[in-house]
């Protein structure tokens, strides 16, 4: 199939490209550069023996877009584009509507006029607002709780997206929602490597752990939890990328809208991580323990039946493989700032 990544040289987006090339899909990756470097093409080529098709673009642009869809004989896309930072988003949220709202409209606009009619798009756990009951099943209400403006781009485009479907009953659009990516590609040649002071807590880990920064805060202990920390559900980026290609094979054979968990099901605490990295990177991380962090939920972990019965993808790499591939990304780019 020829597919085309926005966002395809992100954190995301990279580690689907070398899945869907190793599956012999070709690939063509549009993405704008503002949170990416374009190093990661060479990456991929590295890794896969093909160089990817790069277009530098943004999803804004119309015309390119449809143009590099007619170019490539584009059949499906996959739509990782967008702003990710959830603080940021409360401190500029026309930006985020702007780009990942208004964006996805001008994506949808161009699939219409060139006629690709299959769209995979990265919504996250976070549509889920906090939990009501846990596992998390994807019949949990969505939209409603959801508590910043990044969350609230994730749970509108799925709406567009399933008013879509309603309109087109030849489209097939499925929504995978992410629960919390962390690792890198096993060569250590890709991997997320986010510029400035980290928000997510696997990249501050590693930063602690290669000496960049000097302690972790872990924010509150006194969660209802294992070990009063944050619990959260951490899915290796490579089991991810897979399914992404399972989604796409499934597109193939189904119509309309679909939303499906990525997670693994298992939960793991703060702690849990801190110490799983320390195992990886052979010595102790100095953290401490701070307050709350606000709007974060106790705990959220995926009930992932839905992604084996419907996608037939299941995770499978272990927290130890997670943390021993960031690892090893974070010594390999111990001076490069964006990834
Ligand atoms: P990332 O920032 O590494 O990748 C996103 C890519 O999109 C970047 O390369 C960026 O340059 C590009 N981009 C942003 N706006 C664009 C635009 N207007 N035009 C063209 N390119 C644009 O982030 P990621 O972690 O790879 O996330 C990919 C997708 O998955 C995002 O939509 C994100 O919201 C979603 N998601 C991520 C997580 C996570 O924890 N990483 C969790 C759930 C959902
Ligand atoms: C994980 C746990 C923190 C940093 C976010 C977005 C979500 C999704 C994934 C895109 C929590 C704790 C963190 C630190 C810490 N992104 N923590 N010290 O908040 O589960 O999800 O990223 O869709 O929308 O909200 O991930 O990695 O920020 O936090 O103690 O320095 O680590 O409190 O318990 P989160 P995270």
């Amino acid at each position: 199939m020829h597919i085309l990544l926005t966002g395809g040289t992100g954190f995301i987006g990279s580690h689907t490209a070398v899945d869907l090339m190793e599956h012999g899909h070709e690939v063509v990756l549009y993405d704008n550069l503002c949170n990416s470097s374009e190093d990661v093409v060479e990456a991929i080529e590295k890794i896969t023996g093909r160089r990817p098709a790069f277009v530098r673009g943004d999803i804004r642009d119309k015309a390119l877009l449809a143009d590099t869809m007619r170019r490539y004989g584009i059949e499906a896309v996959v739509h990782f584009a967008g702003l990710k930072a959830v603080g940021e988003s409360c401190a500029k949220p026309l930006e985020y509507y702007d780009n990942n709202v208004n964006g996805t409209l001008i994506v949808l606009d161009a699939m219409r006029e060139t006629g690709v009619k299959r769209i995979i798009f990265s919504s996250s756990a976070t549509v889920y607002g906090t939990p009501q009951k846990l596992p998390l099943t994807e019949d949990h209400p969505v939209g409603t709780g959801i508590t910043n403006p990044y969350g609230r781009t994730k749970g509108m485009i799925e709406e567009i997206l399933a008013d879509c479907c309603r309109a087109d009953d030849k489209l097939t659009a499925i929504c995978l929602r992410y629960f919390n990516p962390i690792g890198a590609h096993a060569s250590g040649l890709i991997g997320e490597n986010p510029n400035g002071i980290p928000n997510n807590l696997l990249p501050y880990v590693a930063r602690v752990a290669s000496g960049k920064l000097a302690c972790i805060q872990v924010f509150g202990n006194d969660y209802d939890t294992v070990d009063g920390t944050g619990v959260r559900d951490y899915i290796h980026v490579v089991d991810l990328a897979r399914g992404h290609t399972a989604a796409l094979e499934k597109s193939t054979v189904v119509s309309g809208w679909h939303a499906v968990n990525l997670g693994t099901g298992r939960g793991s605490s703060v702690l849990e991580i801190i110490h799983a990295f320390e195992k990886a990177c052979g010595h102790t991380l100095a953290y401490k323990i701070v307050d709350r962090r606000p709007g974060d939920v106790a705990a959220c972990w995926a009930d992932p039946k839905k992604a084996l019965e419907f996608l037939g993808w299941k995770a499978e790499l272990t927290l130890e493989e997670m943390c021993s591939s960031a690892w090893r990304y974070e010594c390999l780019h111990k001076d490069a700032e964006a990834s």
